[in-house]
């Protein structure tokens, strides 16, 4: 075993720690991980964990949703620069306001926030329960939906609602190109497209199935088919393919082939090396102000709750 990988291991115990990671991360940071998940169950092991220390190995706002969920446990994050483009789409100043002159609505906030954003959020969601935290409201509610207008716009068509939308977005989902998903199809016939519905709708129009990272991935657990497209964060591909290790997964490719957009540069700031830094060190610690807190865990504690009755 690599002897930052031990020294790893080594410090978790004396500090009794745990490692979470996003399946967006590098495949070495999700092996090493005591729990590797989509954004729903990071926050649900989150909610069960007793241990006093938790790394997690995501963006920010991930970061933040642990805190607020566990209080009294020290929360590191390796690298305190990786955002989310989604979630500096909805400036929390700007959000509150947008609320503030719909007072009649209800609001449901994508996880992709800030905690200020959350404060002031009725329900938090996840891409794997919005569709279904969406219908358990009545049919005629009115609802604020932010921040990801890609993910908001799929919710209104396959749930036949008309809610209102902030108008934000991820730079990585945004960037998948039809045409060479079309190009990629006519080499591929047989491939399921499975794409994250923060894709554009002309992406989703393409795809065989639209979810989250984890239903992604257990629709190619579950498929007959060998060969997938995949339209999100390329770092999926390494649990995808640790799976099904005789399947075949071809990324979507961005507009520009030029870039490695479809790499989520917040997510690859985790790196080994900064692992243990911050698990030796006790830093970056995420730190939420109280009062936001104390705000924003009644709507993250609304979508645990609602996820349990539905069995998510
Ligand atoms: P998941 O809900 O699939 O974890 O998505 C998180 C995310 O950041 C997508 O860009
Ligand atoms: Fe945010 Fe997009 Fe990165 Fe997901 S992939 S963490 S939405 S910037």
């Amino acid at each position: 075993m690599n002897e930052l990988i031990k020294a790893i291991d080594k410090l978790k115990k004396e500090k009794n720690a745990v490692i979470l990671a996003h399946y967006y991360t590098e495949g070495e940071i999700q092996d090493i991980a005591d729990f590797v998940g989509d954004s729903l169950a990071l926050a649900q092991w989150a909610a069960k964990t007793d241990a006093d220390v938790i790394v997690m190995c995501g963006v920010h706002f991930m970061g933040e949703t642990t805190k607020i969920i566990c209080p009294n446990k020290k929360v590191l994050v390796p690298d305190m620069n990786a955002g989310c483009s989604l979630a500096d789409s909805c400036p929390a100043d700007k959000f509150a306001a947008f609320v503030s002159e719909h007072p009649d609505h209800t609001v449901i906030s994508y996880v992709n926030t800030t905690a200020a954003v959350k404060a002031v959020t009725d329900v938090v969601v996840t891409s794997t329960n919005a569709r279904q935290i969406v219908e358990s409201f009545p049919a005629d509610e009115k609802i604020i939906f932010g921040p990801d207008r890609n993910l908001g716009n799929y919710i209104n068509s396959v749930t036949n609602r008309n809610m209102l939308l902030w108008d934000g977005a991820c730079h990585v989902h945004e960037q998948f190109s039809v045409e060479k998903i079309v190009e990629l199809k006519k080499n591929h016939p047989s491939a399921l497209v499975l794409a994250h519905p923060e894709c554009k709708n002309t992406v989703l129009a393409l795809a065989d199935v639209v979810g989250s990272t984890a239903a992604l991935l257990k629709a190619a657990i579950n498929s007959d088919q060998k060969e997938f497209i995949v339209a999100t964060e390329s770092g999926i591909l390494h649990e995808m393919q640790k799976q099904c290790p005789e399947k075949t997964f071809i990324p979507a490719p961005p507009n520009d082939s030029t870039c490695a957009c479809n790499e989520c540069s917040f997510m690859r700031l985790n790196t080994l090396e900064k692992l243990y830094n911050c698990l030796n060190d006790e830093t970056p610690e995420i730190l939420v102000d109280k009062e936001v807190a104390d705000k924003a865990i009644k709507s993250i504690k609304r979508m645990l709750d609602i996820s349990a009755q539905l069995g998510l």
